[in-house]
């Protein structure tokens, strides 16, 4: 899918469908927002638009056959509600990621831009992360593709700032897309030693080197809870580092992605139903490998390190057992009482790893808990820290970049619940405040000091339901767009 800008009349412009903006008029009647159509066409439009019934209220799509006068084969109204009330631009971006994703199958679309750059940029975004599908493991039949090509029409001349934020978009874009696929991808197709590939595959050609840490180099570090995750499984474990360190560069920026390729439970099995979501427990993983490759596609000036603890998680003779007490990179051991709490022993040893760099800070992405989504819903992304001002950064990024994230609290009263008998901490604690007890877990690995944030990403990663606005079924691309917004914001001129 291609998405690019260009100042051709609307009307004369030759396409499957032309997008236009409309809102809430006086009355019945719908307010049409298209620059370069005649003042009686877009009056015409906005009769057709009524009579269509279309209330024109956020999220709405209209479609109206061929109007005489303009060369699109259809016209698709962008339902925008009363935009002069929206708080942040989401519900613009999702607006049009409706209309664009009605437009499935189409090859080429234009919309009729707003071209102002504040406004430009959700448009954009929203229209390109709407035109997404998974194909890749359809067989004989073809599954419905996306728009082929996006085209915004802007009044005049495109002008260089417009052109520089579509290559952004594009760039942002193609991350989230890549992020999307790799949860998407069936977990036969993707164990570890394959997201240990595709991770260097997405930044092959980038100025970002990149470490593989096999079973062997994770012994030989002493990466217990690597291990331990993986020794159940067929598919060995690994550990990958990303690194992109600019000149002048003065921050950096350490980025940790839970990499559970397919998560059973182990021998504290899950039940059956809907299990194979599990093979969306790459997610963080998947955000950090793609937000590395944004951010080193775009140039940032801030020195970036990716953390990648991939391992499959299942039950077998050779699975680690509720009681096992396992060491992990720092030396702390851990009395794993359920085998279904793993991803917090794997990104033990990468968050440990991490903080000898002592980064400017470290956030970690992680489908960590079901009481995120308990706590949360299915949209929106737990956001816990050790560091209020860290914490809050985070959540300003993710509202800048259009994620839906919100701050919680790690109080020191969650901990006694993982006092072990045998070991210096449990895996598990109290049933109550799950999410938040998985990151009092996560802090024992980060020294004083060590600015951390740790996104709880569990349900928002993988959208179970129907696609709404840009958002697909399946494989979101959560925190990949928060993640290079913090980067850009650390970043030097
Ligand atoms: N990967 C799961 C968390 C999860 C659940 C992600 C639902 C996405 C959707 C994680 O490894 C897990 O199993 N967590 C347990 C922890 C418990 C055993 C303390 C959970 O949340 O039930
Ligand atoms: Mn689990
Ligand atoms: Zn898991």
């Amino acid at each position: 899918m291609t998405l690019t800008l260009a100042a051709t009349s609307p009307a004369s412009t030759v396409c499957d469908a032309l997008l236009i903006g409309i809102a809430p008029g006086k009355g019945k009647s719908v307010d049409v927002y298209a620059h370069g159509l005649s003042a009686a066409q877009s009056r015409k439009l906005a009769e057709a638009f009524a009579s269509a019934g279309a209330s024109a209220k956020a999220g709405e799509v209209t479609r109206l056959p061929a109007q005489t006068g303009i060369k699109a084969k259809t016209i698709i109204g962008i339902g925008l509600g009363d935009f002069r009330n929206m708080l942040g631009f989401e519900s613009y971006r999702r607006s049009v990621g409706n209309a664009v994703r009605s437009t499935a199958g189409m090859k080429k679309i234009a919309i009729i831009a707003t071209p102002d750059i504040p406004h430009l940029r959700p448009l954009a975004l929203g229209a390109q992360l709407a035109a997404y599908s998974f194909t890749e493991h359809k067989g004989k039949s073809k599954g419905t593709t996306p728009v082929q090509s996006i085209v915004l029409l802007v009044p005049g001349a495109v002008t260089p700032e417009q052109k520089e934020l579509i290559a952004e978009i594009n760039v942002i874009s193609q991350s989230v897309f890549l992020a999307r696929d790799l949860v998407n991808t069936p977990p036969n197709a993707l164990p570890p030693v394959a997201l240990a590939k595709a991770a260097k595959d997405a930044v092959a050609g980038l100025p970002v080197k990149v470490t593989t840490w096999d079973v062997a180099a994770l012994k030989r570090d002493g990466c217990g809870g690597i291990l331990g995750v993986g020794q159940g499984s067929t598919n060995p474990p690994r550990l990958v580092k990303l690194e992109y360190a600019p000149a002048g560069a003065t921050k950096h920026l350490s980025l940790v992605g839970k990499g559970i390729t397919f998560d059973t439970g182990g021998i504290s099995i899950k039940p059956a139903a809907q299990m194979d979501e599990m093979k969306g427990d790459m997610g963080g993983a998947a955000a950090v490998i793609c937000a590395v490759k944004a951010i080193a596609e775009l140039g940032l000036k801030v020195k970036v390190t990716g953390w990648v603890p991939t391992a499959e998680n299942m039950p077998s003779g050779d699975a680690m057992r509720p009681g096992d007490v396992i060491t992990m990179f720092d030396g702390t051991t851990v009395e794993v009482l359920n085998t279904d709490a793993e991803g917090r022993l794997i990104l033990a040893d990468a968050l440990g790893m991490a903080v000898l760099e002592k980064p400017t800070l470290l956030i970690d992405a992680a489908t960590l808990t079901g009481a995120q989504g308990i706590a949360l819903g299915t949209r929106i992304s737990g956001v816990m820290s050790n560091d209020d001002g860290a914490r809050a950064q985070v959540c300003a990024a993710a509202d800048a970049a259009g994620e839906e994230v919100w701050p919680m609290p790690l109080s020191e009263d969650f901990r006694p619940a993982f006092d072990s008998a045998t070991a210096d901490i449990a895996n598990i604690g109290d049933r109550f405040g799950g999410m938040m007890g998985a990151g009092v877990f996560l802090q024992e690995f980060i020294p004083k000091g060590q600015p951390w944030v740790h996104m709880d990403i569990a349900r928002p990663s993988f959208n179970e339901k129907a696609a709404y606005g840009y958002t697909p079924k399946g494989g979101t691309g959560a925190a990949v767009r928060t993640f290079v917004q913090v980067a850009r914001e650390l970043a030097t001129e």
